[in-house]
């Protein structure tokens, strides 16, 4: 996927879920393989400008984790203008302004979804980015702000005609929230909105077929996954070879899943001490132990995880009472595989036929 004069390998990017798709999360990933573009968590320009440490924390990033997008919101022009440009000198090779996020104290001050009320407005403070930096400028956005609003379409095409080299669209509009379902005709119009450049269709790709059905409804030119990436870190893997050959590799077995996890939380320790990580790991862990089949064992023994040690005593723990599912040639019995889950515009479909089971 070309982005401005970048070129992504991979065209399934990493869609951002804030306080969760950091730094060692989107290390562990990247080394799974498929996984393009990812995208920081928001952060605020005006944070960013006055150097805030904890908004560069945010932001943190490696040379292994590459490419990345610095996701910026706010609502004054010159503030993201210079907050892109201050990145742009620090390295940063794609900068991405919110204009999707649905949250009040966000919305309240004209920023993330807020920003798709005002076209004109949204457009020129894109154009002024795109003017004060050489590199590529993305833009995050919703279907609108509800039913009566849906405002993706035209806003995509002022953004296109204002210079910004790609587009996301989530394709529910703000007053959905997170549920509810995705709207592919929505994405679809959006698409057909532009005419250069691309856009990633985003919201409920769970599964290798749903981000294949919201291509192919869509005309989208890739997709972002955030919460998939949670329940199956290989998605990005599974779905890119599915893309290109229609067949789907072996899912990962518990060993996979558990080295996962070790890296997972090897990485955040490296980055944020063992105490914070392990506490950030607490939440983290029931999204993987749905790939597990029985888990509520796993779930209580990582519910108050204060140390590394402490993770290995779960684990050792888990196996152990995870036995009594287990048939003789060593596999979970089929009874307790876990329900893959279905993306809403699935629903009724036969999704389910090609999410492979845990080994
Ligand atoms: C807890 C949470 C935090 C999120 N944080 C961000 C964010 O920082 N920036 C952003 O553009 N989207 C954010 N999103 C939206 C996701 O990137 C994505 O658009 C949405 O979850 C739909 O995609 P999914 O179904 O693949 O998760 C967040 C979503 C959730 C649930």
């Amino acid at each position: 996927m070309q982005i401005g004069g970048l070129e992504i390998e991979s065209n399934l990017s990493l869609s951002p879920i804030a306080g969760y798709t950091n730094l060692p999360f989107r290390l562990a990933l990247r080394r799974l393989g498929g996984l393009g573009l990812a995208t920081t968590d928001l952060v605020n320009a005006r944070s960013v400008l006055e150097r805030n440490p904890k908004a560069f924390k945010l932001i943190e990033t490696s040379p292994q984790d590459q490419p990345l997008a610095v996701q910026l919101f706010g609502a004054v022009k010159e503030v993201i203008r210079d907050a892109a440009i201050l990145m742009e000198s620090m390295g940063c090779p794609v900068i991405d302004i919110n204009m999707g996020c649905p949250v009040r104290k966000v919305c309240k001050v004209g920023a993330g979804c807020a920003m798709m009320l005002d076209v004109k407005k949204s457009a020129r403070m894109a154009a002024a980015v795109v003017d004060a930096v050489n590199i590529p400028v993305t833009v995050k956005m919703r279907l609108g702000w509800d039913r009566e609003q849906v405002i993706a379409p035209e806003l995509a095409k002022a953004l296109e005609d204002a210079g910004i080299s790609a587009l996301t669209v989530h394709g529910r509009t703000r007053d959905q929230g997170f549920g509810g379902d995705v709207d592919l005709s929505g994405i679809r119009n959006t698409v057909n909105a532009v005419s250069g450049i691309p856009v990633i269709g985003n919201g409920d790709v769970v599964s290798p077929a749903a981000a294949k059905t919201m291509m192919d409804e869509t005309g989208c030119a890739g997709v972002a996954i955030g919460r998939g990436a949670f329940y199956n870190p290989w998605i990005f893997y599974q779905t890119e070879r599915f893309l290109e050959t229609g067949v789907l590799p072996p899912g990962p077995s518990i060993n996979d899943i558990i080295d996962f996890m070790r890296r997972h939380l090897d990485l955040l320790i490296e980055v944020f001490g063992e105490t914070s990580a392990c506490r950030m790991f607490r939440k983290i862990t029931p999204w993987y132990a749905r790939l597990f089949g029985p888990s509520k064992e796993f779930r209580k023994l990582t519910a108050n995880l204060a140390s590394r040690q402490e993770f290995e005593t779960a684990i050792s723990r888990y196996l152990e009472w995870r036995k009594e599912f287990i048939d003789e040639d060593g596999k979970l019995n089929n009874k307790y595989l876990p329900e893959p889950p279905v993306a809403s515009f699935m629903r009724g479909g036969n999704d389910q036929s090609i999410t492979p089971p845990v080994r």
